[in-house]
């Protein structure tokens, strides 16, 4: 390795252990696959992470950029508009019901995630509900990683040496009905547990102090977790009842990824506001948006000594070259009938790992569409790797054989191919799954 390949800091890794462990450096990307700089192929089993839903160097995408680039590169919404950034929500806002029809742009997901914050805070105070000032999100959430988006992330060590930064009495994480935990009680019944209890917690803490409540339908991040229906539409409910915002994070499910465009539109969920991110322009250029219902945004209109504007932006918010990225993914999505494919291809892809289940040492295989969770049993390692959690091990031995995956933690591997994977491609991934985990059987142990 050169020594200039060791000086970038990367995300969430330690990065002395990175190193040691010959990290792959890639080079170059065509279809589903990447190249590292010695040219070995590895099959992009996540969708980088879970934004390239096409894959890599798709020819449209491309000269979607390149035709943008060569008519307007860069512009600012901070002094004009553009046309790309509304023709481009013009087009998505068919797949969104009516209410939710005004958009603001970022470049990630966690700065929609913070976005959407700023505007459920300064949305209360506008219409003189200065009192809203708390937030509530769900156990096993994760909405970024930016300070705010942090504190809404519900992994107690993400805010390590954090403490104190922003007010963590407004931050509220509550329970959420997990069958997946061991219990003895039905899904129904812990529903109605979580639900009375987040209730009760909203009263204690009087209804008038809340601003609003975020929520992934499948939360990626706790295993590709779907929370249940009946909780879902009960925390809208309570949204309606105490006049607290709803707010859906789509980052990591929105684009077809779940098996429909948006998570949320398989239920009867209406969301004040959803935030988008990741597959929204396959993640060529970084992009994300809030869109947000109508009597949102017209709480900030008003005349210019009303003081009402969001004081809110980045530079490059809207940028046109991302969203003539994000209309080319929207035309893919129409041209291939990709959410057609993903139920299929998905529903196949679990189906398949199912034999999984008869090792002892694994828990569950989570999710819909085509994001999935391998997940282990806490507590089984190993042999002679004792340091590492079973998905780290695993993920490497898979690295070994080209296939490239992610693994969210210790205990889990998050498996969300290319939408448009071919039916071979889904067949070789789980012969090597299943293979690989076969092999490494025979060394787990219990600690
Ligand atoms: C559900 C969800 N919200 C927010 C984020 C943060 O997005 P970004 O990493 O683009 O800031 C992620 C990223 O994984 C996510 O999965």
């Amino acid at each position: 390795m050169n020594k200039g390949e060791q000086d970038v800091w990367h995300c969430f890794s330690q990065m002395r252990e990175f190193y040691r462990n010959t990290p792959i450096i890639l080079n170059r990307a065509e279809g589903h696959y990447f190249y590292d700089v010695k040219n070995k192929k590895y099959y992009d089993g996540v969708s980088t992470l879970l934004n390239a839903s096409f894959g890599h160097n798709r020819s449209e995408l491309m000269e979607a950029i390149y035709t943008q680039a060569r008519k307007l590169d860069v512009t600012s919404l901070f002094n004009a508009g553009n046309d790309i950034s509304q023709q481009y929500f013009d087009r998505l806002k068919l797949y969104l019901p009516p209410n939710l029809n005004k958009v603001f742009y970022t470049n990630s997901g966690s700065e929609a995630v913070e976005t959407a914050y700023k505007i459920c805070r300064q949305y209360h105070w506008l219409v003189g509900d200065e009192k809203r000032t708390k937030f509530i999100s769900m156990k096993g959430a994760y909405h970024g990683s930016n300070l705010l988006a942090n504190y809404i992330t519900a992994a107690s060590s993400i805010n390590r040496g954090m403490e104190k930064i922003i007010d963590q009495e407004l931050f509220f994480v509550v329970d959420i009905p997990d069958s997946y935990d061991e219990t003895d009680a039905t899904e129904n019944e812990l529903v109605v547990d979580r639900l009375h209890s987040l209730e009760s917690m909203i009263i204690d803490q009087g209804p008038e102090t809340f601003s609003s409540i975020i929520l992934e339908v499948v939360q990626l991040s706790n295993g590709a977790y779907p929370l249940p229906k009946l909780f879902l539409e009960g925390v809208q409910n309570l949204c309606r009842k105490y006049g607290l915002l709803f707010i859906i994070d789509e980052i990591a499910t929105g684009f077809g990824r779940t098996g429909s465009m948006f998570a949320f539109g398989t239920y009867d969920l209406k969301p004040d506001i959803i935030t988008l991110g990741k597959a929204i322009n396959n993640g060529l250029i970084p992009m994300g948006a809030v869109v947000v219902s109508e009597h949102i945004f017209n709480a900030f209109l008003g005349e210019k000594d009303e003081d009402k504007e969001l004081l809110h932006g980045y530079t490059t918010s809207g940028h046109p070259i991302a969203c003539a990225a994000a209309l080319a993914t929207l035309d893919l999505m129409e041209n291939t009938s990709i959410l057609e494919c993903v139920n299929e291809l998905g529903s196949n892809l679990k189906t398949s790992l199912m034999p999984l289940l008869n090792y002892e040492f694994v828990k569950c295989i989570s999710g819909n569409g085509m994001m999935l969770a391998l997940r282990f049993k806490p507590g089984y390692r190993v042999a002679m790797s004792e340091k590492w959690g079973i998905s780290h091990i695993l993920d490497s031995k898979l690295k070994q054989r080209g296939f490239l995956f992610y693994p969210d933690d210790e205990d889990t591997l998050i498996i969300a191919p290319p939408l448009t994977s071919s039916r071979e491609e889904i067949v070789s991934l789980v012969d090597t799954v299943l293979s690989t985990i076969e092999i490494l059987s025979k060394g787990v142990v219990r600690k």
